[in-house]
């Protein structure tokens, strides 16, 4: 690799994705190794946790070009442009003991934001409890998936999806998505984009997993879209309004209603509120 530090990586000009590309980028100390790669998959996630069940070990990353049933949070499902964009996922082994769980999911935002942050304008955002924004619009997700029994957890899958060099979105998401080539302005090498998140990924998950996550849940704060704003939030039990006020360290959402009580929100998704016009030009 070459170019000053801090710029992003030099960027193939043919998008070579595969595992060998992969590995001459990464710089990770255990996410990644070992490290799949697949034309096409169910879900990248169902197959780790396959993989999971058989004893691969901790830090390993599937990745495919396709999936045939990507899935979403909350029942949805995941579609993407085969060739165009990243569908991974990696595998944690935490010691945990349901029912405390750590808000794993936001400190993967976190490490998905910052990775990005050289390929952007603007720095990515984050909004509640883990979409990934830019512009105001979605640039990705990630959902967390749990293999675990009343008394431990036995390990964690966790599912990315990173519109890359993705131009045009259709149907529901039509107006609401956005890539980091459309951002950017440019295409990307996906290799190198992989292993840049993969590289960032690894502190705050590490501190997820080490219990040591306040300056995690600052940063994600700082990152937050929404927050110190009226906002709705679709739970799974109805919609609730209020200002978001933060969030705590379980990662549930602060929502205090019009009449100054503070709810915990465990589950759902944050509307934001339209975003402002900018100020006319010219006379
Ligand atoms: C969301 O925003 O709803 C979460 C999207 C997560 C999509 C990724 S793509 C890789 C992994 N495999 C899946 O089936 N889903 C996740």
């Amino acid at each position: 690799m070459s170019g000053a530090p801090g710029s992003p990586p030099e960027l193939a000009p043919d998008d070579v994705f595969d595992a060998e590309a992969v590995g001459r980028y990464l710089r990770t100390q255990w996410l990644g190794r070992p490290y799949h790669h697949l034309s096409d998959a169910t879900s990248t996630n169902d197959v780790l946790m396959r993989l999971a069940q058989e004893g691969a070990p901790a830090g390993t990353v599937v990745a495919a070009e396709t999936q045939t049933q990507g899935r979403g949070r909350r029942g949805r499902c995941w579609q993407t442009e085969p060739g165009r964009n990243l569908t991974f996922s990696l595998l944690l082994r935490p010691s945990w003991r349901p029912p405390t769980l750590p808000p794993l999911s936001l400190a993967v935002g976190v490490g998905l934001a910052q990775g990005l942050t050289p390929w952007l304008p603007q720095p990515a955002r984050l909004k509640w409890p883990n979409d990934l924004l830019c512009g105001g619009r979605k640039l990705g997700g990630v959902l967390v998936e749990l293999a675990a029994d009343t008394r431990e957890v036995r390990h964690v899958v966790v599912g990315i999806g990173i519109n890359v060099n993705q131009l045009e979105f259709s149907g529901e998401v039509g107006g609401t998505a956005t890539s980091l080539r459309r951002e950017h302005g440019a295409p990307l090498a996906r290799a190198a984009v992989l292993a840049a998140v993969l590289a960032a990924l690894e502190g705050p998950i590490e501190a997820a997993l080490g219990d040591r996550l306040g300056p995690v849940l600052e940063q994600w704060t700082a990152l937050a879209e929404g927050i110190g704003q009226a906002v709705v939030v679709m739970t799974p039990q109805g919609s609730e309004t209020g200002v978001a006020v933060g969030i705590d360290a379980q990662g549930a959402l602060l929502l205090r209603d019009a009449q100054g009580r503070e709810r915990r929100l465990l589950a759902g998704d944050v509307l934001l509120g339209p975003r402002p016009a900018p100020p006319p030009t010219g006379g």
